[in-house]
């Protein structure tokens, strides 16, 4: 039987660890980290999120200002907003909710957030430190991913590690960090030809496609961890709605590690966010 990881759990525990390195810091008269949190339009999935986010401040002592802007907002008015919150030295860390209306071109706000305020590391400078080893923010969910392997691998060294999408979400990042830790990383995609091929050669295979069940049990080798990124809302025959990952999880058995969909990753991701924060709030120098 492979062994479920439990990011709810670990989730659960980085979140406790935070909350007594902010109160480590407010007892030697720091203020409390600060994060805004900007949600344009009303996007269900990104409500759910938002509301996780701010849940989740809360029981680590973070301080979280949400600023909830309508579906018709213009560029210029978000981009106002961001500058103000750059400005605001109550304000450790920003996040603005991914999609974006249309139009509005996403790019350029995530670009105008001061990089050492930009928790979910998405500016370009945090990017480009990602990917030349050289410091940063990380993003949440390649963070979370890294922290749920380590739990699990202690040497990444020689090992192969597949992943499959390339979004600079996860995807791109996550085989940054892989490749930082000196595994051999294949990036692969839905695109990639014979992926069940290249899959099978893997000790670490992290799905981030999108795509329900693409990773099927004859994709792994015996041995192999498994990190399910996907999750999507499928309706069944009986017209009940469900979360599936990217990973035919009853078919695994033969693995080492797999993440739970959900409740793995998710929670992880949070997670991740409530401990950038906090990092922000300590590499401030103003
Ligand atoms: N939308 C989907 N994932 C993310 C994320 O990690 N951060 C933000 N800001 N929006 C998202």
């Amino acid at each position: 039987m492979a062994q479920v990881l439990d990011g709810q759990a670990m989730a659960a525990r980085i979140t406790q660890d935070v909350r007594e390195q902010v109160d480590l810091w407010v007892r030697n008269g720091k203020s409390v980290p600060g994060l805004a949190v900007v949600l344009v339009g009303s996007d269900p999935a990104s409500e759910v999120y938002v509301r996780r986010k701010i849940t989740a401040c809360r029981k680590a002592g973070i301080r979280s200002i949400e600023h909830r802007l309508d579906s018709g907002t213009q560029e210029a008015e978000l981009l106002d907003l961001i500058d103000r919150l750059n400005a605001d030295s109550h304000v450790d860390g920003i996040l603005v909710q991914l999609p974006l209306p249309p139009a509005i071109d996403a790019t350029r706000v995530l670009d105008r957030i001061r990089p050492d305020k930009d928790v979910d590391g998405f500016h370009p400078v945090n990017v480009g430190r990602l990917s030349s080893g050289t410091g940063g923010l990380i993003p949440c969910t390649p963070l979370g991913i890294m922290t749920l392997l380590d739990s699990v691998v202690d040497d990444y060294r020689g090992k192969n590690a597949v992943v499959i999408g390339k979004s600079n979400i996860v995807g791109k990042p996550v085989a940054m960090l892989l490749l930082e830790r000196e595994a051999t990383v294949t990036v692969t995609h839905i695109e990639t030809l014979n992926l069940s091929e290249i899959t099978r050669q893997a000790d670490i295979v992290v799905a981030a496609a999108g795509a329900p069940h693409l990773v099927r049990g004859y994709w792994i080798r015996p041995g192999a961890i498994v990190i399910d990124v996907g999750i999507t809302r499928v309706t069944d025959e009986g017209g009940q709605t469900r979360l599936v990952g990217d990973c035919a999880t009853a078919e695994l058995d033969h693995a080492l590690a797999v993440t739970p969909v959900p409740g793995g990753v998710g929670p992880m991701t949070i997670a991740s966010l409530l401990s950038n924060t906090l990092r922000a709030a300590q590499l401030r120098d103003d």
